[in-house]
């Protein structure tokens, strides 16, 4: 296989092709962000579009042993299960973190379900009052499970009511103020705090404390990728050859929430274009349509590229300066965009800033600069993990 020649990759924009409007209108219509509406061949949107949420319910596996890959965090999670179902307790606090799309959320529903146990979800930002912690704590069953997606946005405020209630279960909480000022303490059943994140280096020290286990969810490889369109395609009720299959695996950001949409997206193609049986070519042209390229890099992760080479010489330049250029915010392509361009080996973090290596060039079809002619293409699986540098 080999990447294709020339920025985009087989990009039809301009095209008055009347399938790439379907394909486009079906991903219009299905509201995702503002910034998919103007882009809609962002596959890697980490903003679930309005069919992923129709359909996630049937797509997500209920068990832990329908959840495919991640062997370390299922078999770490299969042993704190074990015990603390032995134990007869609640589980000990858990952290998530790692890109979107992972299954971060979906392990948390595992979790509660594994243990037998209600699951209450919620988020960092929609707890605004420690009156709403209040309501959360107490409602949870026993021994229940609290899932806090984005954990890094609690507010300072209900971290410090939080920590009590992780570490002893109790929560102290003020009555009125100044001179009529009393605190009331309320014991708590005992629970689990599951907490996800994208961000675990914005997470503070004594929330990170709190936590008995931190797991951290990587991309997924093809083969495991492909177990998941094969099951998808099973539930959807959608034939899929085995290589179709792996071709949408490979192209999927190592990322079953986008597996899942190329799925349905081809699916539809398929349906309209051919006699709705999903086989190689019919993907190929597919994903030709929606401008996924061969390496599974989306209209976005090409023009961070781009940019990166183009506007600033290959780098290094500071990730604030790349978001102005591209009109995309930081935090978006530090969680959603880069992981998957550091790990497949096109951006090098440095201390100093985010340079294109000499893959990026060939992938894009530019001329390799003098000073990267003697590198060797980075092997994305030897790749030693990248450090969280701070934002610059
Ligand atoms: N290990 C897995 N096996 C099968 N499907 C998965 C797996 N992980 C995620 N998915 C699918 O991807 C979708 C997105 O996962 P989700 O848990 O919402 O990710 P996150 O919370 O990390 O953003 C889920 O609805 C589910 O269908
Ligand atoms: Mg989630």
């Amino acid at each position: 296989m080999s990447a294709p020649r020339g920025p985009g990759g087989g990009s039809t924009r301009g095209g008055g092709d009347g399938m790439t409007n379907f394909l486009r209108a079906k991903t219009n219509a299905a509201g995702a962000a503002e910034r998919s509406r103007e882009h809609p061949s962002r596959l890697a949107d980490p903003a679930p579009f309005a069919e992923d949420v129709r359909e996630e319910k049937r797509l997500r596996p209920v068990s832990l042993s329908e959840f495919v890959g991640q062997p370390q965090v299922r078999e770490q999670l299969g042993i704190f299960l074990a015990a603390a179902s032995q134990r007869g307790e609640a589980m000990d606090h858990l952290l998530l973190h790692g890109p979107p799309g992972l299954g971060k959320t979906t392990l948390a529903s595992i979790v509660a379900h594994e243990l037998g146990v209600e699951i209450t979800h919620t988020s960092g930002p929609v707890i605004e009052r420690p009156g709403d912690l209040v309501g959360l704590l107490t409602n949870i069953g026993p021994r229940g499970v609290l899932f806090v997606d984005e954990i890094h946005r609690l507010s300072p405020v209900i971290e410090e009511y939080l920590y009590s209630a992780l570490e002893d279960f109790t929560l102290d909480i003020m009555l009125d103020r100044g001179a009529s000022a009393r605190s009331l303490k309320l014991t708590l059943d005992p629970f689990t705090l599951i907490g996800a994140t994208t961000r675990s280096g914005l997470l503070s020290g004594p929330m990170r404390a709190r936590f008995g286990v931190s797991l951290r969810m990587s991309f997924y490889s093809a083969e495991d990728l492909m177990r998941i369109v094969r099951r998808s395609a099973g539930i959807l009720a959608t034939t899929v050859d085995e290589d179709a299959a792996f071709e949408i695996a490979r192209r999927s950001r190592g990322t079953p929430r986008v597996a899942n949409r190329l799925l349905r997206r081809v699916r539809d193609f398929a349906l309209v274009k051919a006699d709705g049986a999903v086989t190689l070519p019919v993907t190929r042209e597919a994903l030709r349509l929606l401008e996924v390229d061969e390496r599974g890099l989306d209209e976005m992760d090409r023009r961070m590229l781009d940019a990166l080479i183009q506007r600033y010489e290959g780098g290094p330049v500071g990730l604030q300066s790349l978001a102005v250029v591209l009109g995309e915010d930081t935090g978006t392509l530090e969680d959603v965009y880069e992981p998957f361009l550091v790990q497949e080996g096109f951006i090098r973090r440095t201390p100093r800033g985010r340079e294109a290596t000499r893959l990026a060039y060939e992938h894009l079809g530019l001329a390799i600069p003098a000073r990267l002619r003697g590198e060797v293409v980075a092997d994305a699986a030897a790749e030693p993990e990248q450090p969280e540098l701070p934002l610059g």
